[in-house]
């Protein structure tokens, strides 16, 4: 038996909830084991969530899952940065494996978690914190065995990319599309994040980290966010026959990286044009593979959901210990400087 203490049940933490109770047979399938999920901390336990959740499950109190002997794996679900990242550091030194969905705490923190992980014998895994339901971490870890990625770019943020949807598709303001955005669980409990592309640029800065082999943070990308597009402006583009998408892109050049989250008017017929709603795109180019696209639904309950489950698999398979995330600390960034363009 694996038991679960899992941090948060907002919109992730419940499709986490459904995922573990309704596939329980696929996952004993899968794994071979019976898993539970044994505590789910909350801030108001009285809240009515919808979801059947057995008496005792819940709690307020962090200790019930970061002290409980009982719990296997961490699952970290919340959000938010500092409360978020200390209960990480306290789950990893009590010895228990940790699945996180947060991109914030995993772009500050990334090297050091790493490290701590390694050290306490256990497992680090945050499919979910990029690209929603995209398994595009996982696919990245094995194209580096045996490829150079220099280049990868991508829609990484699914809010902005469905506002500028609908702006585009159906003529709905950015407020308008971003309270839509909102209500599908799409955007993040502060959506300054999304829409500044402070979201996109923590996700780009952990690709870039994994596949340079440094420690990008927020703060080597040059980020620029949508906030200043209007309907008008996007009717105008489409007459001309472009679409305006927020896209993160980072390259490296011998020791150098830059990283750039910045909106960018694609031809109407491109491929980045057809990603839609809240859906992503992630493009990664190989030196061996070539190009290689990922798409999928960058964002909600459901996806998200699936990407948390699925590292909880490959931790009780023990799929990490292979993955050594090692510093180079000859790579750096040059804030932007070396960025050509799509
Ligand atoms: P929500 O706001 O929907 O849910 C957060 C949950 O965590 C709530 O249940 C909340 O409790 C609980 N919580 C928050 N802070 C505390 C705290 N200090 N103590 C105890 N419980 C707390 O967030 P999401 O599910 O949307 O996002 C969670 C994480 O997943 C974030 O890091 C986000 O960036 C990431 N993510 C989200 C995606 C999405 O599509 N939404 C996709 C990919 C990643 P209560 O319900 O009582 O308020
Ligand atoms: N707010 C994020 C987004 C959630 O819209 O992409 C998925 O990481």
């Amino acid at each position: 038996m694996i038991k679960l203490g899992v941090l948060g049940l907002g919109t992730v933490g419940s499709g986490v909830y459904e995922i573990v109770k309704y596939r329980s047979d696929m996952l004993k399938k899968a794994t071979g084991e019976d898993i539970e999920i044994a505590k789910i901390l909350v801030r108001d336990s009285s809240k009515d969530r919808g979801l059947d959740v057995a008496e005792g499950v819940m709690t307020e109190n962090p200790d019930d899952i970061l002290d409980n002997p009982e719990i296997d794996i961490v699952v970290e679900v919340m959000g938010g940065i500092d409360k978020a990242y200390s209960y990480i550091v306290r789950a990893l030194k009590a010895g228990k494996h940790v699945v996180t969905a947060n991109k914030a705490v995993i772009s500050l923190h990334m090297e050091e978690l790493h490290k701590l992980a390694e050290e306490n014998n256990c497992g680090l895994l945050y499919e979910a914190s990029v690209a929603g339901g995209i398994p595009i971490i996982k696919n990245l870890k094995e194209i580096l065995k045996i490829n150079k990625v220099d280049d990868i770019k991508g829609i990484l943020n699914g809010t902005t990319n469905f506002i500028l949807t609908k702006m585009y598709d159906e003529d709905l303001s950015f407020e308008e599309a971003l309270s839509l955005a909102h209500k599908y669980g799409y955007a993040e409990a502060d959506p300054t994040d999304d829409v500044e592309g402070y979201d996109a640029a923590r996700k780009i800065s952990i690709l870039a980290s994994l596949a340079y082999g440094t420690h990008a943070s927020i703060d080597d990308v040059l980020c620029y966010g949508i906030t200043s597009i209007r309907t008008i402006d996007v009717v105008e583009f489409k007459k001309m026959g472009f679409v305006p998408k927020l896209l993160g892109c980072s390259t490296r050049r011998d020791n150098s990286f830059s990283a750039i989250v910045e909106p960018i008017l694609v031809e109407e017929n491109s491929m980045f044009a057809s990603v839609k709603d809240a859906f992503n795109l992630v493009d990664v180019l190989g030196d061996n593979l070539g190009e290689l696209e990922f798409y999928g639904k960058g964002a909600g309950k459901e996806p998200t959901g699936n990407a948390v489950v699925m590292d909880i698999i490959d931790i009780i398979l023990k799929n990490y210990s292979e993955f050594k995330f090692e510093v180079d600390k000859s790579i750096s960034s040059d804030k932007g400087n070396l960025f050509t363009g799509l």
